[in-house]
């Protein structure tokens, strides 16, 4: 798909890291775009940044070139209400980026808990919500007869084992063979495709710690 100013962009986690590089790049092509995070502050950042790239391409819209809806993707109504606000502003959907995404709080190793909070938590924000989210914006680029891209992010993790963060490994492969399975889908116009990074500096590599990269690069070279 060429990107073509008035094309319009669905951006789970976009108010940092990777999403809110895809989410500026973006809008350096004229597209509009949903953030959609947990951040209102950074979120809200980042949609004036887009409105104000958006701004040489567009004038006199009558709309936000670009919103920030404050969402938690693991909450289905919370998504459904903010993908039908994306629709009724720009009047359809022509990219969806799954990237919202968490490593596991917990240590698996160390994890005394029933998960609620800890690995059951991950794998319903990096799996279960990108699931839902895809299907979603599936459905919305079938009823409207047009070609579509979705992104999901998964992880040089979800490609092998990734031994310091068992759950986050499992997440992330899930979501690689997941997408990989939707490929049918490009003969109804809709290209599915999963990205998956090594480390990229953002505040999620910075949270799993340098030590933790260090030992999982060790492992990965032994
Ligand atoms: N940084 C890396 O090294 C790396 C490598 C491979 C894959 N990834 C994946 O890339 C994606 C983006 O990660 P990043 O590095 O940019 O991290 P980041 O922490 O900078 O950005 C993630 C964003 O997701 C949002 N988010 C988290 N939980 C959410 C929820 N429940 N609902 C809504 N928003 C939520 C956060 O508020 C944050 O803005 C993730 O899926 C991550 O697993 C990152």
């Amino acid at each position: 798909m060429e990107l073509k100013p008035g094309f319009s962009a669905f951006v789970t986690g976009g108010a940092s890291g990777i999403g809110r590089a895809l989410s500026l790049a973006l809008a350096g092509k004229g597209v509009f775009v949903t953030v959609v995070d947990l951040s209102e502050e950074k979120g809200n950042e980042v949609a004036a940044l887009v409105e104000k790239e958006n701004a040489k391409f567009h004038s006199n819209l009558g709309f936000p070139s670009a919103m920030f809806i404050r969402c938690d993707v693991t909450n289905t109504r919370d998504t459904s209400a903010a993908f039908e606000k994306h629709v009724a502003t720009y009047g359809g959907l022509d990219i969806c980026i799954n990237s919202a995404g968490i490593s596991n709080p917990i240590p698996f190793h160390e994890d005394q808990t029933d998960g609620t909070r800890s690995w059951r938590f991950t794998v319903d924000v990096n799996l279960v919500a990108v699931i839902d989210c895809t299907q979603k914006a599936i459905g919305i680029m079938q009823a409207a007869k047009k070609p579509g891209v979705i992104i999901n992010m998964g992880s040089s993790a979800g490609l092998y084992p990734f031994y310091t963060d068992p759950i986050y490994s499992a997440s992330k492969g899930g979501v690689v063979l997941f997408t990989r399975s939707l490929t049918p889908y490009k003969s109804k116009g809709i290209r599915i495709n999963v990205l998956c990074p090594e480390f990229v500096e953002t505040e999620l590599a910075l949270k799993a710690g340098s030590k933790l990269i260090d030992l999982a690069l060790y492992l990965w070279i032994r």
